[in-house]
């Protein structure tokens, strides 16, 4: 039985140039191992900082603060050598961008074969079997002759759905899948959500799922966290955030959807710059006064929604 993996307090920011550019701010939610916990939110709202957080995988100008435990283990202080072995095992990725997470100069068949050795005592030819019936379940009809190429030899779509399969091919028990149909068509897409639903319920897999499709996240997921500007701004069942959503900034990313009416979030007031209050403040249509004043902090609703806007305080 895998574990609940519980962030606390989680602050990251990158050193750049112009000075620190914060990620994720004061973040504290626990991810419930048997379920497909969904992150939405806008483009650099921190979703994936938050995700690669988690297995230490954030580049060197990274700073990072708080503390991530999975069961005992607190992964921010993890020798390397512990955290090593749990990568790819215990906690699956599928990151976001497929071209810079493969090897160029190695075949596929080699980065599936070492990913799996790495972890088992499996021959070779037997972990490269389990790699060919895995890329057959993404939907590579010959896969055989995929495990014999160089990533650089296939599209953006047949590279997406290898990072998805060698993040998969150990049978973690929980998987940070990053915006896994990103560009894959619909059809693919559809064969994706279907091995990722089938391989969860199969293995009992836990997962945190990233995506900008709110509609997979309602179908997929158990509860959906929303993101904006590195917080955690509500929270719940995944199919009431969706239906029903109570934070403003949530019920913008839905509005903005095709299928209800696609009405953009406001850019923000430039009159409201310098405010101390909700960072969502300029944009929002529901805002008073009091909101450039004070951050909310967050309330939990009697059905369990979690919500950081004053409308609940
Ligand atoms: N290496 C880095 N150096 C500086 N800033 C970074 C770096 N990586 C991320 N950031 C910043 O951190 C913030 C959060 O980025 P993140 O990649 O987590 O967003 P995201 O929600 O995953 O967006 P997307 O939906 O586009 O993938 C953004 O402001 C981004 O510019
Ligand atoms: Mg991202």
């Amino acid at each position: 039985m895998t574990q609940d993996i519980q962030i606390e307090d989680l602050n990251v920011y990158f050193e750049t140039a112009s000075g620190p550019v914060y990620a994720v701010k004061n973040l504290s939610t626990t991810f419930h191992a048997g379920k497909i916990s969904g992150v939405i939110g806008e483009s650099g709202s921190g979703k994936s900082v938050m995700g690669m957080s988690i297995l230490r995988l954030l580049p060197n100008t990274a700073r990072v603060t708080g503390k991530c435990f999975f069961g005992d283990q607190e992964l921010y202080t993890l020798p390397l050598r512990q955290l090593r072995k749990l990568r790819g095992k215990q906690i699956g990725l599928i990151p976001q961008n497929p071209n810079a997470s493969l090897d160029p100069v190695m075949k596929v068949k080699r980065q599936f074969v070492e990913a799996v050795t790495a972890h088992t005592s499996l021959s070779r030819r037997n972990a490269a079997q389990d790699a060919g019936a895995l890329l057959e379940q993404f939907g590579f009809t010959d896969a055989g002759a995929i495990l014999d190429r160089y990533s650089f030899q296939m599209s953006g779509g047949m590279n997406q759905r290898l990072v998805s399969a060698l993040g998969l091919i150990n049978q973690p028990g929980w998987v940070i899948a990053d915006e896994p149909t990103k560009g894959l068509d619909a059809p693919l897409r559809n064969q994706v959500y279907r091995v990722l639903r089938q391989i969860y319920r199969k293995n009992h897999s836990s997962m945190i799922l990233i995506t900008h499709d709110l509609l997979l996240a309602r179908q997929l997921c158990d509860d959906i966290r929303v993101m904006y500007q590195g917080q955690i701004v509500e929270q719940g069942d995944a199919r009431a955030v969706i239906d029903a959503p109570k934070h403003p900034y949530t019920a913008g990313l839905v509005g903005s959807l095709p299928s209800r009416g696609m009405h953009p979030i406001p850019l923000p007031d430039p009159k409201c710059e310098g405010h101390s209050g909700c960072p969502f403040y300029p944009r929002c249509e529901k805002a008073t006064a009091g909101c450039a004043e004070h951050p909310p902090g967050e309330v939990t609703l009697p059905d369990g929604r979690k919500v950081r806007c004053r409308l609940y305080g």
